[in-house]
């Protein structure tokens, strides 16, 4: 039932708050994390773990990239991504203090399925963060978060995308809990921001058809690129990802420090680039950065649609269009500026008349390798 919407993705896209709120459900507590289905793996194995590795595929592969970001920075231990399909070809490095997290939405993606039976015959734990219950990934798994992010019908995922960051990110507080890497203060902070989350992504997905108005002024692309520091990075490949996936244009994300490094050879006069802007206001530099990355691309002629935080008017007089996000603290921007990318491809797709559910080529769960 697409519930009066002309597609899944559609309705799926506007499901992203209720993802990240009932994937929240129970399991905040007294300014803490309750995560009880970790406690299979017993009581010290957080504290033994030095390294953990995070397997998936697509866009589940892209949540844990962004994700990464902030399970090293919370709970100060080593966080490596790998594609399942190229974990399990080589000889990955992995002991038993090695904890193997796979990210699934459907739980039955075979490459997936297969880096897991590897791990797990490597003497590594496996811990499965999975949308559908009782899928083989999770029941082949040492231990299981679920996401809660509802049936996702179209192939394109969208609000499961949000809800395995939204896990992750309660994984990492859980783990810097019992790392005793973060004080009970700074988790507490973090969880009251969070919790605010999936009112400010409302706010986002009330400014849909000004979104579908930029995406109309790119209707023409042949090629969209979209740039990205730190989590924006993943965002970029994320935004990108989808583009192709149902709009069937050539898009391509980077990280914006790599554009010397050949891609702003790309740039030709009116190419459109996406940039993902973090706040001006986070303690770090990437903001001046990414401004002297879009004036790079501008003087070369790039037409830039930034997605910015709301207020930021530094970054104003250096953009063709922008389209902001209400504000939040540095790791939680990414579950907002993705949604302007994923409703970006929706409306880019539907302006083509393609079918936005099913793209050609392609399933929703990939079952064979
Ligand atoms: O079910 P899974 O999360 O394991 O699926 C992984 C990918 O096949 C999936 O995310 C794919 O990339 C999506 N169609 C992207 O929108």
């Amino acid at each position: 039932d697409k519930g009066g919407w002309d597609s899944f993705m559609a309705k799926e896209i506007t499901e992203n708050p209720e993802a990240v709120s009932n994937t929240l459900m129970g399991r905040i507590q007294d300014g803490a994390v309750t995560l009880s289905s970790l406690d299979v793996l017993g009581e010290n194995y957080f504290r033994e773990i030095d390294r953990i590795t995070v397997i998936a595929c697509g866009t589940a592969f892209y949540s844990g990239q962004t994700a990464a970001y902030a399970i090293e920075r919370w709970a100060g231990i080593p966080v490596t991504l790998e594609l399942a399909h190229e974990f399990r070809y080589r000889t990955p490095f992995i002991t038993d203090r090695t904890l193997v997290i796979s990210l699934s939405q459907s739980g039955e993606t075979m490459d997936t399925l297969m880096a897991v039976r590897y791990a797990r015959e490597h003497g590594a734990k496996t811990l499965s963060i999975c949308n559908t219950q009782g899928a083989s990934i999770p029941r082949e798994s040492d231990a299981v978060v679920y996401t809660h992010a509802g049936p996702e019908v179209a192939v394109a995922s969208t609000k499961a995308f949000t809800a395995q960051i939204t896990a992750l990110y309660l994984f990492g507080l859980y783990l810097a809990q019992e790392r005793s890497t973060l004080s009970s203060d700074e988790i507490a902070d973090l969880l009251d921001e969070f919790q605010t989350i999936p009112e400010k992504m409302r706010a986002v997905l009330e400014e849909h058809d000004r979104i579908k108005e930029l995406a109309h002024w790119m209707a023409d692309a042949r090629s969209v690129l979209y740039l990205g520091r730190s989590t924006g990075f993943p965002i970029a490949l994320e935004g990108a990802l989808k583009l192709k996936e149902i709009a069937y244009i050539h898009a391509e994300g980077f990280a914006a420090g790599e554009l010397k490094h050949g891609p702003i050879a790309l740039i030709e006069p009116g190419q459109p680039v996406f940039v993902i802007v973090p706040s001006p206001r986070h303690d770090d530099s990437l903001h001046p950065k990414i401004v002297s990355n879009i004036q790079e691309i501008r003087a070369r002629g790039a037409r830039v649609l930034a997605v910015i935080e709301g207020g930021d008017a530094t970054v104003l007089p250096y953009v063709d269009e922008a389209f902001a996000c209400p504000p939040t603290s540095e790791f939680f921007e990414p579950l907002l500026r993705v949604i302007p990318l994923q409703i970006f491809a929706l409306e880019l797709s539907t302006a083509k008349g393609l079918d936005v559910d099913q793209p050609r080529n392609l399933a929703k769960s990939v079952t064979v390798e």
